[in-house]
């Protein structure tokens, strides 16, 4: 895989890099993105009947159900080449942030340190009453299980359409987008705001922006470098092109 010269010497230069994901680094360890119109998450629903507030006071049982299942098949994969090639390439650089709006736990099972979870983590539960975090829970349950200490019904600790992003994870994020001197856009459809405006806010700051993607994406024309191609295979034909 040839890299453009230009890329390779800005990196080899570069000391803070920053780097946004999305699903589609985690397609390649079987799990599903959400835009894909074919086999995507949303395919057969509607995104704001299962991943937002209305939804779930609508219908508890369908949204908890929904995520039982994904965090079943989430529990069932493990981290692709992308990840660890991005374990590999915070190595080289002083200062090194990883934002994620996966809420898969990857990249930390891969090894990256303290990555953003913007979104939060599937693999958590807290109640929707109190939120206090639910540390076991019966999945075999036909109910939705209820939390031990006020008796409301627990839900994902993930960030629903409507709610707003942890205030810390935003601004640590925003943080290290304007301070970096390289933004990565990876496996995401760039469209989710506010994970969306990052690059953006990166590029203002004087940031190459960098995307790898297996399809261009509404900022394909913002960056000034696009790599097409899976980020499994992207990403380790990378590192191995800069430090081998
Ligand atoms: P999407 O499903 O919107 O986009 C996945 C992106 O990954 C697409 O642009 C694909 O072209 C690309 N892609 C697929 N396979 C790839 C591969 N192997 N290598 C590289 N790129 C690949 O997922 P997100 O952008 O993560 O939010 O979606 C953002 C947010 O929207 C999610 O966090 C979720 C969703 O609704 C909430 O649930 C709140």
């Amino acid at each position: 895989m040839e890299f453009p010269g230009a890329l390779l010497e800005s990196l080899r230069r570069a000391q803070r890099v920053a780097v946004l994901t999305g699903a589609g680094i985690s397609q390649e360890s079987g799990l599903r993105t959400f835009r894909d119109s074919q086999s995507g998450i949303w395919a057969k629903y509607r995104p704001e009947d299962l991943a937002s507030p209305e939804g779930f006071r609508r219908n508890p049982q369908m949204v908890w159900d929904w995520y039982a299942w994904r965090r079943l098949a989430v529990e069932g994969v493990r981290p692709n080449a992308g990840h660890y090639a991005l374990v590999q390439m915070a190595l080289h650089f002083a200062d090194f942030t990883l934002i994620t709006q996966n809420v898969d736990g990857l990249h930390a099972a891969a090894g990256t340190r303290a990555p953003i979870e913007l979104h939060g983590n599937i693999r958590h539960v807290r109640c929707s009453e109190c939120a206090a975090r639910a540390e076991h829970w019966d999945e075999s349950e036909k109910q939705v299980p209820r939390c031990a200490l006020c008796g409301g019904l627990l839900r994902p600790d993930v960030v629903w359409f409507g709610e707003p992003l942890p205030r810390a994870e935003l601004e640590r994020a925003l943080r290290a987008s304007t301070e970096c001197q390289v933004f990565f856009s990876i496996g995401t459809s760039a469209i989710v705001q506010p994970a969306a405006s990052l690059p953006y806010a990166a590029r203002r700051t004087g940031a190459i922006v960098v995307e790898i993607n297996a399809e261009s994406t509404p900022l394909t024309g913002a960056a000034a470098f696009s790599l097409r191609g899976k980020s499994g295979e992207v990403l380790p034909a990378l590192v191995k092109a800069l430090w081998q």
